[in-house]
This record gives C-alpha cells, structure tokens and sequence, in this order.
C-alpha cells in the first residue's frame, strides 16, 4: 500500500530524538508522500532541509495564525525566497485560530491575506488551518478563490478539518480538498465520519499533523507519520471501501493538489 502524509511537523523537537528513525519507519509502513509543513520562518527553513535529504518529503512555507504577528514585511521577503526552493509545494500552513488566540484576531487576518496573496503571486496551493473561526476564514478564502480563479484545479486544502458538513462542502465548491487526520479514528468521533461520508474521495486528504493528534490507538502520544495508515482505514471504514483504493487514491489526489510529479514515488528514503 501507498501512502500520502500531507501534513507533519517532524522539524519540531519532539522528534529531536528518533527524527531519521521516525521517518524510516514512515517509509517502511508505505508512506510514499510526506509535506512537511512550517509554521514560521525556522520551521519554514527546517522543512525545506528535510526535503533535501530526503526524496520522498516536500515542503511548505508559511506563518501559522499563532505566530500571525511575526509576519512583517522581511518575513514575507523571505517567505517568498523560500517558496522559490523546488521542493516547496505550498504555502501554509496559513489561517485563523480564534481558539488559542495566540495573536490578535485582526493581526491574524492580515498575515493570512498577505500570504494568500503571496499564494497567489507564487501560483502554489495553500495550506489552510482553522479553529474556530470558520466565519472568517471562509469570507477570506471566498475572496482569494475568486482571484485566483482556477476551474477545475484544485487551490489549497483545508488541513484537519474541524467545520461543518456545510462549510466543507463549500470550500470544496470553491476549489479546496479537505483533509482528515486522527480525529476521524476517535471512539467519539460523530461529526467527522458523517463529514467526510458526504464528501467525494477525490476532495479528500489523509494527514497525521504529527506531533500532534494520533489516531487510535495511540491517542494521547506522540504522533508521527506511519501512523496514518491508520487515518486510511479510518476513511476506508466510513466510505466503505478498500483501503488500498483509499490510499491511492488520496496519493493521487496529493499529487495533483501540489503539482508533483509520480515519478518522484520511485525514490528511496533518503539521499
Ligand atoms: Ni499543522
């Protein structure tokens, strides 16, 4: 089985101890696709030099909402710099989080509208996080789909959806692909299921957002990429489905949403 891992942070210190290790065991599970994502200029750095010692990772540039205040123009300067860096497949991750509210709501708008445009300006996909704050963020990325007007090519994903089966199904019409991670696993999970049941295979996403989030059994450790296999059968159960198509099938639709190439699938683990 082939996998995709849109969404991991393995830059972050809490793989400061088994960070090769972590990432061969990914390799060995199936993972055949991982972005790692930044979360601000470091990380941002960090996932760029992942993905240069190791074939199979990509990258993504970007200030996340908790660090929005961050975002001056040097930084943006140097954002665009490094989204140049061929193995840099998006922007993000980028968004609103009104639950943390680690900056001001209004300084989080603006970072998320700059690097939208930034986005934009780039021609590359973004990597959107919300948390409370679907109000906003859909009137945000409303006005950014409408710009980059881009029929039938997907522009961006929403990364561990947590909205409504409304919103979901708006964001899809507007372009985006919606990724689940280990809350679809939850013995509790609800909403999610009936969520991603409505959704086509083609919109959807696996991810582990690891260090963060893992699935069952592990819930409550550390996360880390091999484990969203168990985001696949996850879906697979809910949509009824081999897990085999569905790991394929989300690989391809990864592939298509950051504009990379099959071939790079043939590569080793690292260089
Ligand atoms: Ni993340």
């Amino acid at each position: 089985m082939e996998l995709v891992d849109s969404h991991t942070h393995l830059d972050f210190p809490q793989f400061a101890g088994d960070r090769e290790e972590a990432i061969k065991r990914a390799w060995e599970a199936g993972v055949r696709l991982i972005v790692n994502v930044g979360t601000d200029i470091e990380s941002s750095r960090a996932s760029i030099a992942l993905a240069e010692k190791h074939p199979f990772i990509y990258a993504a540039v970007g200030i996340h909402p908790h660090d929005a205040r961050l975002l001056d123009d040097d930084a943006l300067e140097e954002l665009k710099e490094l989204a140049c860096h061929p193995k840099v497949v998006a922007i993000g991750e980028i968004g609103l989080d009104y639950y943390r509210n680690l900056s001001p709501r209004k300084v989080q708008q603006r970072a998320f509208r700059a690097q939208l445009e930034l986005a934009q300006e780039m021609r590359k996909p973004v990597i959107i996080h919300s948390r409370n704050a679907q109000k906003d963020t859909m009137e945000i990325v409303r006005e950014f789909a409408a710009r980059v007007n881009s029929p039938g090519h997907p522009i961006g994903v929403m990364h561990c959806f947590s909205g409504s089966l409304e919103v979901a199904l708006e964001a899809v019409k507007l372009g985006f692909m919606i990724s689940v991670a280990g809350p679809l696993t939850f013995k509790n999970a609800r909403k999610l299921p009936q969520i991603v049941r409505e959704i086509p295979l083609d919109y959807l996403l696996i991810e582990t957002d690891c260090p963060y989030l893992a699935p069952h059994p592990h819930r409550g450790k550390r996360n880390e990429p091999a484990y969203v296999r168990l985001v696949a059968e996850a879906l697979a159960a809910v949509k009824q489905m081999d897990v085999t198509e569905v790991a394929r099938q989300t690989l391809e639709n990864a592939l298509l949403l950051f504009g990379i190439d099959p071939v790079t699938l043939q590569f080793s683990p690292s260089t």
